[in-house]
């Protein structure tokens, strides 16, 4: 017979830095309640099932796979997200990008492009947020284009349609008001590929050539043939590369160029607008 507080106490991660956090949202979710449940019923009995089922999801943790794609889920926004290891686990320095979009347009009927999707949640935050907008939502993955699906019929988000395309090829003669994306922009030969959570994520979302660059380059030259006059690029980059992304903003004619920084003040987004 088992009892919550001594899985609590028994329960080791050592490599993991979120360890105590891991092992409290495991167990909720072995015995199907919340972490909460867990310190206000630390004496109640665990069933032999749901203890096996939290071995076994330690098990995994410990070989280094990310919390979420145990669970299948992840929170974003304020949305709760089924994620799947096809694409990337949704993090919470994007939503610096759903804060910028709804400031820079307006609360009226307006056409919005998420590009590189993955679970939907840029694309299901702003369309959350903005009942009023239509969102399409692009991913070349077509597990991902599935997961996003799921996640927006999940949300009963109907402003938002989800589509495959490789960048704009599937939305010829389409325009937008904003194109927004959170594509990949990891070097190759980038160390941090190896290491902790993001070895378990699949390269097609977090590798964009020698330089990192090479997507952003793609949907900079792209984009002026898919935004009306006026309309606005926001993307997400490394913490290095804004001087690089603003500066191929202005070689496509983008103006109001700037990047703006993150919570641990490094420039992650950049912005531009095209000319009127
Ligand atoms: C960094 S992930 C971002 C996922 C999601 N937008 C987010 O912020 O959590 C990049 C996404 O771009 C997609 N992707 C990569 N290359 C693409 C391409 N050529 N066309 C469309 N999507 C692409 C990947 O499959 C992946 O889902």
């Amino acid at each position: 017979m088992t009892i919550i507080a001594s899985l609590l106490r028994a329960a080791e991660l050592p490599d993991s830095p979120t360890a105590r956090l891991d092992v409290e949202l495991l167990l909720a979710a072995a015995i199907g309640k919340s972490r909460s449940y867990l310190h206000t019923w630390p004496e109640r009995i665990v069933s032999s099932e749901a203890a096996l089922t939290f071995a076994g999801y330690l098990q995994r943790r410990r070989s280094g796979e990310p919390v979420a794609y145990i669970l299948g889920q992840q929170g974003f926004w304020n949305l709760d997200l089924e994620v799947a290891p096809h694409t990337l686990i949704p993090r919470p320095d994007t939503e610096l990008l759903v804060e910028t979009a709804m400031a820079l347009l307006p609360v009226t009927p307006v056409r919005v492009l998420d590009l590189g999707t993955g679970t939907g949640a840029i694309a299901l935050a702003l369309a959350s947020e903005r009942p009023q907008w239509q969102v399409t939502a692009v991913d070349r993955v077509l597990e991902a284009v599935a997961l996003a699906e799921r996640n927006r019929q999940r949300l009963q988000l109907d402003n938002v349609q989800v589509l495959s395309s490789h960048w704009f090829d599937s939305l010829q003669g389409e325009r937008y008001e904003l194109i927004i994306s959170n594509p990949p922009y990891i070097a190759a030969d980038d160390p941090h590929l190896v290491a902790g959570d993001v070895r378990f994520e699949p390269s097609s979302a977090l590798v964009a050539g020698a330089d990192g660059l090479d997507d952003l380059r793609a949907i900079i030259r792209q984009a002026p043939a898919h935004l009306q006059p006026g309309g606005w690029l926001l993307l997400e980059h490394g913490y290095d590369q804004a001087a690089a992304v603003r500066e191929l903003l202005a070689q496509h004619d983008f103006e109001q160029i700037e990047s703006r920084v993150d919570y641990g003040g490094h420039e992650r987004i950049s912005l531009g607008r095209l000319s009127c």
